[in-house]
C-alpha cells in the first residue's frame, strides 16, 4: 500500500491537469486511469480526434471550393484508411505527451478501474492506496436515447463516429448540438448526404439567436440538411443500415429516414460507474452529476470532483481550470474558476465562438445593453482567404459600456474569442477595446471594429 498527498481519479483534462498542478505545488500525487493511454475523452475520442478530422476536411474543402480560384490546379481523392490513421498519430502524440508529462513530475500512474472503498482510500486491480485528498475526475459518456441501441458501427455515438470503417453515403445526425455538427461537417465534407434530425425548432440551442440562425444557414449552404423540431421516436437496424423514425413536433406526423450510418449526439451524462459513490454516501444532484460545494467538495471530507462529472460546461478548459483550482485550494491556496467567462467554440468551417451572456440572457434579466457588431465582409484578410461569411457582436453594458459578452461567427473565431475574454477578465469598456491598436490585416480587426460599434461606429461598416 503507497500513501499520497493526492489521488486523483481519471487522466482526462480535468484530471491530468489537477495532477500536474498539484505536484508543482510540493505533493506526492498518483493518478488511477482504466484507459490504455492517457488524457481522458478529450485526447483519445473528443476534442483532438475531431479536431484533426476537421481540420483534414477542411484541407478538402478548401481543394476541392477554393484553390481554382486561386489558380492552384490540385486533384484531390480521399484515401480513408490514411485520413483515420493521421487522425491516430495524432492522439498518440497527444497521450504519449501526457505520459511524459506525469514521468516529468514524478506522478504515478495506477493502472486499472479505481473505487472509493472508505474515505482516504483507492482501491485499483486489488490494491488499495492511501490518500489525504482524492479527487474524482471520472468524466462523461454519451447519454442514448429511449429505443435506440448503440452497436457503433451503424448505430454510433461521437466514439464509432471517429472511426467509421468507410465514409457513410447517408449520415443521419440526430441532435444539433456541437457534437453533431462537428462530425456532421467531416462527413459532408467526404461527401456524405448528412441529414441532422433536431427535437428543438433552432439549432445549438443556448447559443446566441443571430449566430445561430446564420450559422445554420451556412451548413445548410454547405450541403447539411436540417429537420428540426422532430423527436427521435427510435432506430430500426435493417440489411442496408438504420431507419431512424421521428415525429415532427408540430403535425405530430411520423416520417422515416433510411442511413448508413446514424449518429447519435444528443448529450452527454456523468459517468460514475465502478466508483462505489453509493456505498460511500456521495451526495448526487438530480441530474446524476457528483454535488460539489464551491469549493469542489463532496459530501465526503476529503473527496472532490471536478469536471464532467460535477455541474457546469462539459467542456475540456473548464475541467482543466477546476482541477488548477482544487489542486490550489488543496495547497492552503485560493484556486478559483470564472464561470462567467468560459469561452465555448465549435471548429466548424466557418468556427463560431462565444464568451459571457447572450443577448436573449440579457433580455431575460431585463438589463439595459448595446450591441456592437461588425461583419466579416468588411475585413480584408478575411475575403482574401474567402472567408467573408460571419460577424463579430460585442454586447456591452447601456451604461457603463463594460463588456458583457461576445459572439462570433467567422475565420479563427475559437482564438479571436480569447481577446474579448481576457477584456472581460480585465473589467474592459468596450472603448478598451476599440482604443487598442490592432495589426493590419488581420481577422481581429473585425473585433475591434464591433467594439468601435458599441459606440461611435465601426470605421469599415
Ligand atoms: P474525461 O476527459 O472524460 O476523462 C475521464 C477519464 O476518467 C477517462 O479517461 C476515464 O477512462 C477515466 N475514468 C473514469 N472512471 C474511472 C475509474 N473509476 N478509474 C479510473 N479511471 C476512470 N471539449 C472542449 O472543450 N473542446 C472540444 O473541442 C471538445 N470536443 C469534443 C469532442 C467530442 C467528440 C467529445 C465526446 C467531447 C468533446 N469535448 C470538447 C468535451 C471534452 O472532451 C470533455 O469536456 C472533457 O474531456 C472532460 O474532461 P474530464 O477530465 O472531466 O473527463
Ligand atoms: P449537446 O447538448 O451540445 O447537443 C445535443 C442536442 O441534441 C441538443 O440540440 C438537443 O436538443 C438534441 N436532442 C436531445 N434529444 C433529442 C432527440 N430525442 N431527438 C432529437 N434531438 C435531440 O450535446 P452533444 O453535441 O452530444 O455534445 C455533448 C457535450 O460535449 C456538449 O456538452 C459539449 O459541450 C461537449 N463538446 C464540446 C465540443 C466543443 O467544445 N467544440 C465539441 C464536442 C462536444
Amino acid at each position: 500500500m503507497a500513501t499520497y498527498d493526492l489521488i486523483v481519479i481519471g487522466a482526462g483534462p480535468g484530471g491530468y491537469v489537477c495532477a500536474i498542478r498539484a505536484a508543482q505545488l510540493g505533493m506526492k500525487v498518483a493518478v488511477a486511469e482504466g484507459r490504455a493511454t492517457l488524457g481522458g475523452t478529450c485526447l483519445n475520442v473528443g476534442c483532438i480526434p475531431s479536431k484533426a478530422l476537421l481540420h483534414a476536411t477542411h484541407e478538402l474543402h478548401e481543394a476541392n471550393h477554393n484553390f481554382a480560384k486561386m489558380g492552384l490546379i490540385a486533384e484531390t481523392k480521399v484515401d480513408w484508411a490514411r485520413m483515420v490513421a493521421y487522425k491516430d498519430e495524432v492522439i498518440g502524440q497527444n497521450t504519449g505527451g501526457i505520459e511524459f508529462l506525469f514521468k516529468k513530475n514524478k506522478i504515478d500512474w495506477l493502472k486499472g478501474y479505481a473505487s472509493i472503498p472508505a474515505a482516504g482510500r483507492v482501491a485499483v486491480n486489488g490494491d488499495t492506496h492511501e490518500a489525504k485528498a482524492i479527487v474524482v475526475a471520472s468524466g462523461s459518456q454519451a447519454s442514448t436515447l429511449p429505443g435506440v441501441t448503440i452497436d457503433e458501427e451503424v448505430v454510433v455515438t461521437s466514439t464509432g463516429a471517429l472511426s467509421l470503417k468507410a465514409i457513410p453515403e447517408r449520415l443521419v445526425v440526430i441532435g444539433a448540438g456541437v457534437i453533431g455538427l462537428e462530425m456532421g461537417s467531416v462527413y459532408a465534407r467526404l461527401g456524405s448526404k448528412v441529414t441532422v434530425v433536431e427535437y428543438l425548432d433552432q439549432i445549438t440551442p443556448g447559443m446566441d439567436g443571430e449566430v445561430s440562425k446564420q450559422f445554420q444557414r451556412i451548413l445548410a449552404k454547405q450541403g447539411i440538411t436540417f429537420v428540426l423540431g422532430t423527436a427521435v421516436q427510435g432506430v430500426e437496424r435493417t440489411n442496408a443500415g438504420a431507419v431512424v423514425v421521428h415525429r415532427s413536433r408540430k403535425t405530430e406526423t411520423e416520417e422515416r429516414l433510411e442511413a448508413d450510418v446514424v449518429l447519435v449526439a444528443t448529450g452527454r451524462k456523468p459517468y460514475v460507474d465502478g466508483l462505489g459513490l453509493d456505498a460511500l454516501g456521495v451526495q448526487m444532484t438530480p441530474r446524476g452529476q457528483i454535488a460539489t460545494d464551491a469549493r469542489f467538495a463532496t459530501s465526503i471530507p476529503g473527496v472532490y470532483a471536478i469536471g464532467d462529472v460535477r455541474e457546469g460546461p462539459m467542456l475540456a478548459h473548464k475541467a482543466e481550470d477546476e482541477g488548477v483550482a482544487v489542486a490550489e485550494i488543496l495547497a492552503g491556496q485560493h484556486g478559483h474558476v470564472n464561470y462567467g467567462v468560459i469561452p465555448s467554440v465549435i471548429y466548424t468551417t466557418p468556427e463560431v465562438a462565444s464568451v459571457g451572456l447572450t443577448e436573449e440572457q440579457l433580455k431575460a434579466e431585463g438589463r439595459a445593453y448595446k450591441v456592437g457588431k461588425f461583419p466579416f465582409l468588411g475585413n480584408g484578410r478575411a475575403k482574401a482567404v474567402f472567408q467573408g461569411e460571419g460577424f463579430v457582436k460585442i454586447l456591452a453594458d447601456k451604461a457603463t459600456d463594460r463588456i458583457l459578452g461576445a459572439h462570433l461567427i467567422g475565420p479563427m473565431a475559437g482564438d479571436l474569442i480569447h481577446e474579448v475574454a481576457v477584456a472581460m477578465e480585465f473589467g474592459a469598456a468596450a472603448e478598451d477595446l476599440a482604443r487598442t491598436c490592432h495589426a493590419h490585416p488581420t481577422f481581429s480587426e473585425a473585433v475591434r471594429e464591433a467594439a468601435l460599434a458599441c459606440g461611435d461606429g465601426a470605421i469599415h461598416a
